[in-house]
C-alpha cells in the first residue's frame, strides 16, 4: 500500500543542512532513503537517515473517521507526553531511542534507530540465562520507570528492542505519569499477559528474572505491594482489568 508522506517529512526531503568545518563547508540533506517500517492503529513508523543518522520517524497520521479539532487535539497531546517521558526515561538511565526531532503540529517524532531485534522476536532463539538476562534488564528498566512514577501504558515483547546485550524499551505512545500502585501493576500485568500469549513455554523463567529485575529497581517491599496488586488484578479477572485499561486507554 501507498502511503503518502506527511508534508513535514516531504520538506525535509528537499531541505538541506549544513555542516561547516575547518576544511570547508558541506552539504547534506536532513531527511534520506525515507522507507515504511510498520502501519501502527496509531502511528506509520519509517526508517531513515536524518541528518545522517540512522532513525526512525514516527508519525501520528490523522484519522479521518475522527472529528478534525479532536484528533488533532489528542494526537499533539499524545506526540508532547511521548517526547517528555522518552526525555524523562533517558535522564534516568533507561535506554530508549534519543528524539532528534519532534514537531507538535504535525504530530512527529524523529529518533535514533535502534539496530536490533524485538524481544517478541528472540525469545525462543537465545538461551535460557540469555533470556533470563534480557528479561531482569526489562524488569529493571520499568522499576526505575515506576519510580519516577512513568506508566509505560504498552509494555509488551514487541515494544523491547535487544541490540546484543543491550535491552531499550519503546513505544511510550500510551505512557502516563502515575503514582498509582495500581497503574504500575496494569502495567506489569500487562508484561505479564504478552508473555503468557506470545511465549507460553518461557512463562516461569520470564516472570521469575523480570521480577528479580524490578526488585533490584525499587526495592523488595515496594515490589511486592505491585505484585499484590497484580494478583488482584488477575484475580478480579480479564474483564474488570481490560475494561479499565480500555478507559484509559482513550486518552
Ligand atoms: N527507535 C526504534 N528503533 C528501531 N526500531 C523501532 C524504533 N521505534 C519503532 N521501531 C520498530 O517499529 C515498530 C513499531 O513502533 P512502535 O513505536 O512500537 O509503534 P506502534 O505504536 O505502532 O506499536 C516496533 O515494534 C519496532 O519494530
Ligand atoms: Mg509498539
Amino acid at each position: 500500500m501507498e502511503i503518502e508522506l506527511p508534508e513535514i517529512v516531504r520538506e525535509m526531503l528537499g531541505e538541506e543542512y549544513v555542516v561547516v568545518s575547518r576544511s570547508g563547508i558541506s552539504i547534506g540533506k536532513m531527511l534520506d532513503s525515507v522507507e515504511l517500517l510498520s502501519m501502527g492503529a496509531e502511528a506509520y513508523i519509517f526508517k531513515a537517515k536524518f541528518m545522517g543518522v540512522d532513525a526512525i520517524v514516527k508519525w501520528r497520521f490523522p484519522k479521518p473517521y475522527m472529528p478534525k479539532e479532536l484528533d488533532n487535539q489528542l494526537r499533539r497531546y499524545r506526540t508532547e507526553l511521548e517526547a517528555k517521558i522518552i526525555w524523562k526515561a533517558l535522564s534516568i538511565g533507561v535506554k530508549v531511542p534519543i528524539p532528534l526531532f519532534t514537531d507538535l503540529e504535525d504530530c512527529l517524532i524523529i529518533m535514533t534507530y535502534v539496530n536490533g531485534e524485538n524481544l517478541r522476536d528472540v525469545v525462543g532463539v537465545i538461551d535460557n540465562e540469555k533470556l533470563c538476562n534480557l528479561t531482569r534488564t526489562v524488569g529493571f528498566y520499568t522499576g526505575v520507570l515506576h519510580k519516577n512514577n512513568i506508566v509505560h501504558g504498552d509494555l509488551t515483547t514487541s515494544n523491547v528492542i535487544v541490540d546484543r546485550d543491550d535491552v531499550y524499551i519503546i513505544d511510550f505512545g500510551l505512557s502516563t505519569i502515575s503514582k498509582r500502585v495500581e497503574d504500575k501493576a496494569i502495567d506489569i500485568h500487562i508484561f505479564f499477559r504478552s508473555v503468557e500469549s506470545a511465549h507460553s513455554r518461557f512463562e516461569e523463567l520470564m516472570k521469575r528474572c523480570f521480577v528479580d529485575g524490578y526488585k533490584d529497581a525499587v526495592g523488595e517491599d515496594a515490589a511486592n505491594r505491585v505484585l499484590k496488586t497484580v494478583r488482584n488484578i488477575r484475580l478480579r479477572g480479564r474483564y474488570i482489568a481490560e475494561r479499565k485499561l480500555r478507559s484509559e486507554w482513550i486518552l
